[in-house]
């Protein structure tokens, strides 16, 4: 008699501890959907804002090529877009991002690593001396917009 008394206690604990357990887990499900909403990563990644530059005819042709190849995950202006981050971005200033970032990004794609968008695939079609005139377009946005060069980690 006082055996299963005892293990009827036993039985409840545990279904006390059972329905802890579910609502720590449906606590945190919900604390992370808050934070992503909140924090509008995820569904509309991270944009910035960016003051059109005076270009140089080079540029202007590297603006040609950045919207037929770039613009739908980079953003108009590369002010990004919720597929892509923006270029005009001081992490991309030449010292963190030399142009050979540029090249490579085209040719082999990058691998994700500073935002949590990611993948970028490689962009064959657009051969080295457009990468060029691309790289053009970007580092007279980005001076445009007061990113210059800073020494990596500095
Ligand atoms: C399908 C979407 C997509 C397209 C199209 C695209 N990119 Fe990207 N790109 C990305 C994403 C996403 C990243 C960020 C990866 C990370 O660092 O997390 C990225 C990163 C980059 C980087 C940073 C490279 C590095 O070393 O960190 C450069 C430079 C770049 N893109 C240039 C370009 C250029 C130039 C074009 C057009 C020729 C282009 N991208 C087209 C999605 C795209």
């Amino acid at each position: 008699m006082k055996q299963r008394k005892q293990r009827r206690r036993m039985k409840k604990r545990q279904r006390m501890a059972m329905l802890a357990v579910i609502a720590w887990i449906v606590f945190g499900a919900v604390a992370a959907l808050v934070y992503v909403a909140l924090s509008g990563e995820g569904d509309d990644g991270v944009t910035v804002e960016v003051i059109a530059a005076e270009l140089s005819e080079e540029a202007i042709q590297g603006e040609a090529l950045f919207k037929a190849n770039c613009q739908a995950c980079h953003g108009v202006n590369a002010a990004g877009t919720k597929l892509g981050p923006p270029l005009i971005h001081d992490i991309y200033n030449p010292g963190h991002h030399s142009d050979k970032a540029f090249y490579l990004a085209a040719q082999i794609g990058v691998r994700a690593h500073h935002w949590p968008y990611g993948d970028m695939p490689p962009q064959p079609q657009v051969k080295e001396a457009e990468v060029a005139l691309i790289v053009r377009f970007i580092r007279e946005m980005q001076e445009a917009n007061g990113i210059v060069y800073k020494r990596y980690g500095g």
